[in-house]
């Protein structure tokens, strides 16, 4: 099977920004999707450098067009990379071989009576580089520019679109995968119940030179969207390149709502009237605004998304645009979700998934998956669960559908994270008895981070090649013939790497390490300080004294050792907001022992330093003699309670 996708081809009037490296990176995304599966892909993106949008630019950067979309058009060449968008074909409206593409066109159309001079006048935006209907008119300006479009009366070559209406109104009933989502799709169809007017594809030179002549009148230009489409075809070699058998059929074009009128009413009806089979799908996505509003150069709120990858990592901008918009809708980016997705998805659930797994691996397994004994009913579970998962996960991407798409996966993720609190291997590593039932646990856990480091590839490819590359995967990633449940080896060798994403505060800045040193003395002298005293020898209080005292349910989302600490281990907790503890437990608990685990805080206790960490809050747990000596048991719940829920 081919595949072949495009993005718009962006103007080079503006600079990259979050919006162009959204679909670019979508268009990525489903690329690699599909190349996952095994299809043969073409991806192909560029920039549209005609018109007089680029004419005014240009003029007001003091440059020629030429060197003036020279310098832009490689600005956009050199973003992708950035992002870790890998298209195999860049290209510009003003090379050569677009022109003459164009040209034969033209002429073809021409040629066959589909093109013809008329005179027009209408209501010009210059804005839009279009003529403008009244009924689009809002107070008598362009919707999207709020100007007063201006009267134009000329002569100009018009192009037969209303010939292809019916035509199209059929296609379009009879295709459903043509436009989606189906919102887009209706839009198109009710745009279609009114007569179409055929489409005016000139502009004369008095007014623009900054384009491809008529092949048959040299006193015009080409309209600058009859001359971009067509970027769609030359990049694949159109007519006569084998790419272009290899791939036209397959076509996807991805474009925001902004141009679906092109895309979708100009587009098919141009092809149909060259004899060409129209385009498989458009896929049509929403807008991104940042905090809620138009992003846009006057408020200067424009997101660069080279500052954004250098800020939070390229994987981390991936997931979350593809996990925050719902594709067809529009999205409101600030750097405060960004932080708490980075947070929360990626640090405390995948992160932490992967780096307990694969250090009890390492641990308790000798660095190697282990060979798993007979599964229980919770093993099983977890297995269902990934099968459902890369069911669920491929039926969502086939749709362009990536934020439920990574909703399956993140179900999956927080399974095993449970299952790992649930089957708690540290404990089961203290009886040699158990040591099937330990490789067993761990054999799933490896088996599930194998599946997951293969379904995020397509979306965050520099984690999932970390992620199979600590798994010891050699083979090139394919869902087909890997996207299957007990496939990992026993006696593959595991390599413990760095974690995947590092936690942010809530200003976006990573958390620096502790660096302040623990007094020795001074633990001494608190432990000293606190012996245990004998039931009903402590000091009565009231009830009121008591209702001072707020405790709560809190989750445990990661745990660290404090630096050069023997006694300090410092917990996230979330009750329900996250906040940091600083607990003395490190003698009786390993960090990879409490994620996942409910306990009990003091919430309201005065914050304090602790080795230079603030400290929001205590711990509770029980101190005592046993048979085997001094131990430390934390306090919890007997159930599985929602974070934050208070003790009284
Ligand atoms: N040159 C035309 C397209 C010709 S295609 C044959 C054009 N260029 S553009 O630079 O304005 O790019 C528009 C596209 O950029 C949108 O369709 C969308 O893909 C992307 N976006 C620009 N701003 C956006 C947002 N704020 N949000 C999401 N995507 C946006 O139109």
């Amino acid at each position: 099977m081919s595949f072949y996708i495009t993005t718009p081809i962006y103007y080079v009037n503006a600079q990259p920004h979050l919006g162009h490296a959204y679909t670019s990176i979508v268009a990525d995304v489903a690329c690699r999707f599909k190349r996952l599966c095994g299809e043969d892909v073409r991806f192909q993106t560029g920039t549209d450098e005609h018109g007089d949008k680029i004419v005014e630019a240009a003029a007001k950067a003091g440059d020629s067009p030429q060197a003036f979309t020279d310098r832009i058009s490689d600005l956009f060449r050199q973003a992708w990379p950035l992002l870790d968008v890998e298209p195999d074909t860049f290209i510009r409206t003003t090379e050569p071989r677009h022109i003459s593409t164009v040209q034969a066109i033209l002429q073809q159309v021409y040629d066959q009576g589909d093109i013809y001079l008329g005179s027009y006048s209408g209501l010009y935006c210059k804005g839009c580089e279009r003529f403008l209907t009244e009924k689009e008119l809002i107070d008598g300006n362009c919707p999207d520019h709020q100007t007063p479009p201006q009267m134009i009366s000329e002569q100009n070559y018009f192009f037969r679109m209303h010939k292809y209406q019916e035509w199209l109104i059929e296609h379009i009933n009879n295709h459903p995968e043509f436009i989606t989502p189906e919102r887009y799709r209706n839009e198109v169809l009710a745009f279609l119940a009114d007569p179409l007017e055929d489409l005016c594809i000139s502009r004369p030179t008095s007014r623009l030179t900054w384009g491809i002549p008529l092949p048959f009148d040299n006193r015009f230009v080409t309209y600058v969207w009859f001359d971009a489409l067509i970027n769609y075809l030359t990049g694949i070699g159109y007519p006569d390149g084998p790419d272009f058998a290899r791939y036209w059929q397959e076509a996807t074009h991805l474009i925001a709502k902004d141009i679906l009128k092109p895309h979708a009413i100009y587009w098919p009806t141009i092809l149909k009237a060259m004899g060409l089979t129209p385009f498989h799908c458009l896929h049509v996505h929403g807008y991104w605004n940042v905090n809620e509003t138009k992003m846009s150069k006057s408020i200067g709120n424009v997101v660069r998304p080279g500052e954004l990858v250098k800020e939070y990592g390229v994987d981390a901008v991936r997931y979350f645009l593809l996990r925050e918009m719902s594709f067809g809708l529009d999205a409101s980016f600030s750097t405060e979700s960004l932080v708490a997705r980075q947070n929360s998805d990626l640090a405390n659930d995948l992160g932490n998934l992967f780096s307990r797994a694969l250090t009890m691996l390492n641990k308790f397994a000798n660095g190697r998956v282990p060979e798993p004994a007979t599964p229980e009913a919770g093993d099983q579970e977890l297995t269902a669960a990934a099968q459902r998962m890369l069911a669920d996960y491929t039926a969502q991407m086939e749709r362009f559908s990536f934020n439920r798409a990574l909703q399956a996966v993140w179900e999956v993720i927080g399974l095993a994270n449970r299952y790992i609190v649930v089957n708690a291997p540290w404990e089961l590593a203290k009886n040699p008895d158990l040591a099937p039932r330990l490789a067993t646990v761990l054999y799933h856990l490896a088996e599930t981070l194998r599946l997951l480091s293969l379904v995020l590839q397509p979306i965050m490819p520099a984690t999932a090649a970390k992620m199979s590359a600590a798994l010891g995967i050699t083979e090139t990633p394919n869902l087909v013939s890997q996207g299957r449940w007990g496939l990992s080896r026993p006696g593959t060798l595991l390599t413990l790497g760095p974690p995947l994403f590092p936690r942010r505060d809530k200003e976006g800045e990573q958390k620096p390490p502790a660096t302040v040193k623990e007094n020795p003395a001074a633990a001494r002298a608190k432990n000293a300080a606190a012996p245990t005293p004998a039931a009903g020898t402590v000091e009565q209080i009231t009830f009121e004294d008591f209702k001072k005292i707020d405790l709560r349910v809190a989750e445990v989302v990661a745990a660290e050792r404090v630096e050069k600490s023997t006694r300090l281990l410092k917990l996230t907790v979330k009750a329900p907001e996250e906040r940091t503890i600083v607990a003395g437990i490190a003698e009786y608990y390993q960090p990879e022992e409490l994620v996942g685990r409910q306990v009990v805080i003091v919430a309201n206790l005065k914050p304090a330093k602790l080795m230079g960490i603030a400290s929001q809050g205590m711990v509770l747990a029980a101190k005592g003699k046993t048979a085997t000596g001094e131990t430390l048991v934390l306090a919890g719940v007997s159930g599985q309670m929602p974070p934050g829920s208070r003790l009284s």
